[in-house]
């Protein structure tokens, strides 16, 4: 798509799960023609819509949905219960019409244990494709498994093949064997599934669990968890809220730490040849889900020379506990431990993690919460990614037991629920099913889908989408906001606010959040100065000057801007 090519540093990412946007065949799931019939509702080119400027797709390619699309069986059809490839160029063109840029998701760690690929390399010893994946006789008499290796989800990493008597390894279920990428022929598989999409115009990729590649080749047994006890808390554990405490120690049972199945260093080279590939085609962007405590781990993804990958994610701020210093402290160990070359990508919320509504969520201050939220993400520096539904306050569903689908949910501890909660369809009228299907949802509908619904909240000038859609559109009308430097302000402001300003070319815009549910005063630096109000998370905040310091109510967010020539140095 022509324009610039650094268009993903000023847009606003939304990132759409197919299978619960909008069926339109009655079959209970998603569906392509569904996704082309919303694109008005993200970005119709006027302030009435939300005005994303491009979509990351969770996959939505032939899959036995094992893992719901990230166990793929071909990476160049789309699933017939999705549409067909002619649906999608459709979704393509109707999208770049609207100047919305798509984003596919690469899960090529692993395949489907459905692929041909996989298929032939199990199907004998000496198949030509038996190399693509990691095959490795049993130790010893009783064909121990290779190595002490442990799965992502639970489990060990190997699974025993009868029909040829090795055991393949798998980073997640056994039915997602991972490729063997120190085998060129794999590399060049994969290169021209990259080329198929970027020549049907495809404007970039997303991608799934990048750091876990390659892995050593001696296949040595993992150390101890101990280890990782010893460095894993370079995010101090009073920033982080208890819940992701205690999910670091539901990881002690497996009782190892990971270090010789991610972050090889050969990745590298595999993520720099992709980038050779994406530079062929300017304008294309990918963004990484790598996944690291340490910030210098994740920097490194980007290419010394800004050659491998245009963004990370950064997970930690899903991670900080409802304290504006955690959120500050992580912002700064981003802003610090990366190089300026390697620009910022922030979430809140995706398809694996709990909603951040109900992360969050204290009863009563939940939707206050959401919109402080949402001030953080669309005026941090850095490309913000939205994920379906938070701008109507989808709520995390509690799901019960027998409605679950994920296979985290359903094989984990007992007391796990998986991913499925994050994962509702989208709520897009107080109707039957939410106006998601008119057959029955693949899951249930979450939970206040009465208010929590867009056709509701297109309504009320006062809804959290309508807070969304006027947020997006002035960082779309404000280049500091995009562009611009970001500075912490400390001085005047109450340990309970956060305050920061983004400035570009002169423009110095400020942004206060109260983290606080009392009152605060805060000054926005450099004092004194006088301050247009731009937007409020507070509905019945008027557009106002302020001079001195600046009055939050509790919860209360604001993105100012320095008048001209009101400065006082
Ligand atoms: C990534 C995806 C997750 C999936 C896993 C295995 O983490 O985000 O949904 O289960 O990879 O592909």
């Amino acid at each position: 798509m022509p324009g610039h090519t650094d268009w993903w540093k000023k847009g606003v990412f939304y990132q759409i799960y197919p299978r619960s946007f909008l069926d339109t065949t009655g079959n209970g799931i998603g569906d392509l023609q569904g996704i082309i019939e919303k694109l008005d509702y993200l970005n119709d080119g006027t302030p009435n819509s939300l005005g994303i400027d491009a979509i990351w797709f969770s996959p939505f390619f032939v899959s036995p949905d094992l893992d719901f699309g990230y166990d793929v069986a071909d990476y160049c059809a789309i699933d017939s219960r999705y549409g067909s490839l002619q649906d999608f160029d459709r979704l393509l063109a109707e999208a770049h019409r609207r100047n919305i840029r798509i984003m596919l998701d690469l899960v090529v760690n692993h395949t489907s244990n459905e692929h041909s690929w996989f298929k032939e390399s199990r199907s004998t010893r000496d198949n030509p494709k038996r190399n693509w994946y990691i095959w490795r006789d049993g130790r010893g008499p009783r064909h121990k498994p290779p190595n002490n290796w442990k799965n992502n989800f639970f489990g060990p990493a190997w699974t025993w093949d009868e029909a040829t008597g090795q055991y393949y390894l798998h980073s997640f279920l056994k039915e997602q064997p991972d490729l063997n990428w120190f085998n060129p022929a794999v590399r060049e598989a994969v290169h021209k599934v990259i080329r198929f999409w970027l020549e049907r115009g495809v404007d970039g990729f997303r991608l799934d669990v990048a750091h876990l590649y390659c892995k050593d080749e001696q296949f040595r047994d993992n150390p101890p968890f101990i280890h990782r006890l010893k460095q894993i808390h370079r995010m101090p554990f009073w920033d982080r809220p208890l819940a992701v405490n205690i999910f670091q120690l539901l990881e002690l049972p497996e009782l190892q730490d990971k270090i010789y199945n991610k972050h090889h260093p050969e990745t590298h080279r595999i993520l720099k040849e992709f980038r050779r590939i994406f530079n062929e085609y300017p304008g294309t962007t990918s963004i990484g889900e790598v996944i690291s405590e340490n910030p210098a781990v994740v920097a490194s993804y980007y290419g010394a020379s800004d050659d491998e990958l245009h963004m990370n994610f950064y997970f930690a701020l899903t991670q900080c506990r409802w304290k504006a210093g955690a959120f500050r402290r992580s912002v700064a160990r981003r802003e610090s431990g990366f190089p300026a070359s390697a620009w910022p990508a922030y979430t809140l919320s995706n398809h694996d993690i709990t909603r951040a509504i109900s992360r969050y969520g204290r009863k009563g201050q939940e939707d206050a919460r959401a919109r402080l939220l949402a001030l953080l993400l669309l005026t941090l520096r850095g490309t913000p990614f939205i994920y379906y539904g938070e701008e109507i306050g989808m709520k995390e569903a509690k799901l019960p037991r027998s409605a679950l689908k994920d296979p985290v949910g359903i094989k984990w501890f007992p007391f796990h629920r998986g991913r499925d909660g994050a994962r509702t369809p989208m709520q897009w009228n107080g109707g039957k099913h939410a106006g998601f299907t008119t057959g029955e949802p693949w899951l249930p509908i979450g939970p206040e889908a009465e208010k929590r619904n867009v056709a509701v909240q297109e309504k009320d000038p006062a809804s959290l989408l309508s807070f969304y859609k006027r947020a997006i559109h002035l960082r779309r009308s404000l280049p500091a906001l995009q562009e611009g430097s970001y500075t912490v302000v400390t001085a005047g402001v109450p340990r309970d606010c956060y305050v920061y300003a983004r400035e570009l070319h002169g423009v110095r815009l400020a942004v206060a959040l109260n983290f606080s549910k009392g009152r605060r005063k805060c000054d926005l630096g450099p004092a004194p100065a006088c301050y247009r109000v731009l937007l409020s998370t507070d509905p019945r905040r008027k557009a106002e000057t302020v001079t001195g310091p600046l009055s939050l109510e509790p919860l209360e967010g604001c993105l100012l801007q320095l008048e001209a020539g009101k400065r006082s140095n």
